[in-house]
């Protein structure tokens, strides 16, 4: 793993930015996987800025979200979707048919997590995966575990996670569903490309035990060191466990 330490936020989300705008620059129908959370917040301002001034063009890429809530209706605002249209998908001029999400209203989600893997193949696979990660390491809706599940599939929710989405839902823990659709593993580690994004002082164990410590289902981030191409970028809050190894 490569991994980027910058000052704050800020040039952390500058970063993973350019590395968007510079690959639909190269490759016009980039397939893109995208996070939710506060994490990326930034960096979905900056691309709308970048796209304002001109600086990007989203005709052809084509996006795949890493996980939605299961059991939410559409349109309900603490949806991921709702969330990618309010930060990015309602001021850029992505295609809406190029835009992919697992259903979480799905009825038969095992059918519906098999459609998702086929339209991330037939798309050609994903270019370049952005990534957040949980206080406990995991990416998507993968928590930690005896095992983990290579392909897209419905997670269930640890309660930390579960606390950690609640301003989504005026702070009420007890409204956050249990599971979600999730991107597995596998469907992350078969992107050609991958950049991590990590903030805060709260991040900074994750990261440690990422990047320095075993391979492990434990800590699911982990499994990234077996990926040829991920870029790691850090504040230096995330990458205060990280000070005796740079
Ligand atoms: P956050 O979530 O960006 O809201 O911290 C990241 C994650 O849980 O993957």
């Amino acid at each position: 793993m490569r991994v980027r330490i910058v000052k704050d936020e800020e040039a952390a989300a500058r970063v993973v930015a350019a590395r968007v705008t510079t690959a639909l620059a190269a490759k016009p129908a980039t397939v893109l996987g995208l996070p939710t959370g506060r994490t990326p917040v930034r960096l979905y301002a900056l691309l709308r800025q970048a796209f304002a001034a001109g600086r990007v063009d989203f005709a052809k890429a084509v996006t795949f979200n890493l996980d939605e809530f299961a059991g939410l209706p559409a349109g309900h605002p603490a949806t991921y979707r709702a969330f990618m249209e309010a930060h990015l998908f309602d001021h850029v001029n992505l295609a809406p048919r190029r835009i992919h999400f697992l259903d979480g209203m799905a009825k038969d989600p095992v059918a519906e997590c098999v459609r998702y893997e086929k339209a991330i193949a037939r798309a050609g696979g994903i270019d370049l995966q952005i990534l957040g990660i949980g206080a406990n390491a995991h990416i998507g809706f993968n928590e930690p575990g005896a095992g983990l599940v290579a392909d897209s599939h419905l997670a269930r929710l640890e309660p930390g996670t579960r606390r950690s989405n609640a301003d989504l839902f005026d702070g009420n823990v007890k409204a956050v569903p249990r599971e979600a659709l999730s991107m597995g593993v596998g469907t992350i580690l078969r992107s050609r490309s991958i950049v991590l994004l990590a903030t805060g002082v709260g991040k900074a164990n994750a990261i440690g035990a990422t990047v320095l410590g075993p391979v492990t289902t434990r800590v699911p981030a982990s499994l990234l060191q077996l990926h040829g191409d991920v870029e790691v970028v850090l504040d230096e809050a995330a990458a205060s466990k990280l000070a005796m190894a740079v």
